[in-house]
């Protein structure tokens, strides 16, 4: 087993080992004094890994409860959230209770999301199945859901108290989802670790999963303690978030999933930057060669103009301008306003 401690408030555990579902009981009653645990998940996940880890919280003594809800980014709303809460309300849990959030993305966003809210805030688990979940989303507290005007524009930072992933688990998703998360591995490499980069561009990732995992739990962590909410060196999480999110939009958040965005995202902002002799030439090219080895996109159907339109509700932006992420070089990123009337020249549009 791999584990990685996260020193942010409390701090929390992050164990990494194929088969942590079977025996997951035991490390979280090691965390939680729970009477209660809402056990939080969607209708295909559940049907995989929901009785696995329901049996292990009841064999630990947790009385448990069941919210699940329809698979799929279109469920990351408001309305959902609240439904959540109210059902914990039903169940009557206390502020000492807890939940369990077991899925991708989506379901650890809004899972923690309403665990933050709810009585005020109590404590949640993050279990990741998908491979975005494990090597991004699960880890660093950021909950919320989508507005109809854009992306996890309502949230909160609401840390785990603990973070537990089953690398077996993704021998169930469909090589669309692998890919999904694949977007976020070459994230990582193309923010902070050249060698990550060469890594999944010379082998194949599926291959050295449980190492990549690692390494970009690993990364993330790190970034996390040194800047938990956001204020500077955790934005360059977002790079190629800004269009990204921007396109997920213009496809209504159902047609184009969060790695594909953020993969045509990672090329676009490349680009730019080789056009405004910031990044070198070759690096855009570079991004999108591994892009495609793991089948994710490289362009959008949507103009460029209507994209950079599109950021206008990015989390962001400030009055006048939009912090980018670029890049000096693959592993070498920093941040970058560019005032909103420079943007469109900035992307090569005038
Ligand atoms: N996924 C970006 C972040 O956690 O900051």
């Amino acid at each position: 087993m791999k584990s990685i401690k996260v020193n942010v408030g409390k701090g929390y555990n992050i164990f990494i080992e194929k088969g942590i579902l079977n025996h997951c009981g035991d490390y979280i009653k090691q965390v939680s004094g729970a009477s209660k645990v809402c056990l939080i998940s969607d209708t295909n996940v559940i049907k995989l890994y929901g009785d696995t880890v329901k049996q292990q919280l009841m064999q630990v003594g947790f009385d448990v409860c069941q919210y699940v809800f329809e698979a799929g980014e279109a469920s990351k709303k408001p309305e959902t959230v609240i439904s959540m809460v109210e059902f914990m309300a039903e169940n009557e849990l206390t502020r000492g209770d807890l939940v369990v959030a077991l899925g991708g993305g989506v379901c650890g966003d809004m899972a923690g999301f309403a665990a933050s809210i709810y009585l005020r805030g109590i404590d949640f688990v993050q279990i990741p199945t998908s491979l975005l979940a494990q090597v991004d989303s699960s880890v660093g507290g950021k909950t919320a859901v989508d507005l109809p005007q854009g992306k996890n524009l309502c949230g909160a930072f609401h840390q785990p108290i603990l973070v537990l992933i089953d690398p077996n688990t993704l021998d169930t998703l469909t090589p669309h989802f692998f890919s999904d998360g694949m977007a976020e591995v070459i994230k990582t490499g193309c923010i902070k670790s050249a060698s990550l980069f060469d890594k999944i561009e010379s082998k194949d990732a599926k291959s050295i999963i449980d190492d990549i995992i690692f390494e970009c739990v690993s990364i993330k962590a790190g970034v996390v303690e040194r800047d938990e909410r956001e204020h500077g060196e955790r934005a360059l999480l977002n790079f190629g978030h800004t269009p990204g999110h921007a396109i997920e939009k213009l496809h209504g958040f159902t047609t184009i999933s969060h790695g594909e965005a953020v993969g045509i995202g990672m090329v676009m902002i490349a680009k730019a930057g080789e056009a405004n002799g910031i990044t070198p030439v070759g690096t855009a090219d570079r991004i999108a060669g591994v892009l495609q080895k793991y089948s994710l996109m490289v362009s959008d159907s949507n103009d460029l103009a209507s994209i950079i339109s599109a950021m206008n509700m990015d989390k962001k932006r400030s009055a006048d301008s939009i912090k980018f992420v670029l890049l000096h070089s693959i592993g070498d990123s920093f941040t970058q306003s560019i005032n909103n009337e420079d943007i469109p020249r900035f992307f090569g549009l005038e």
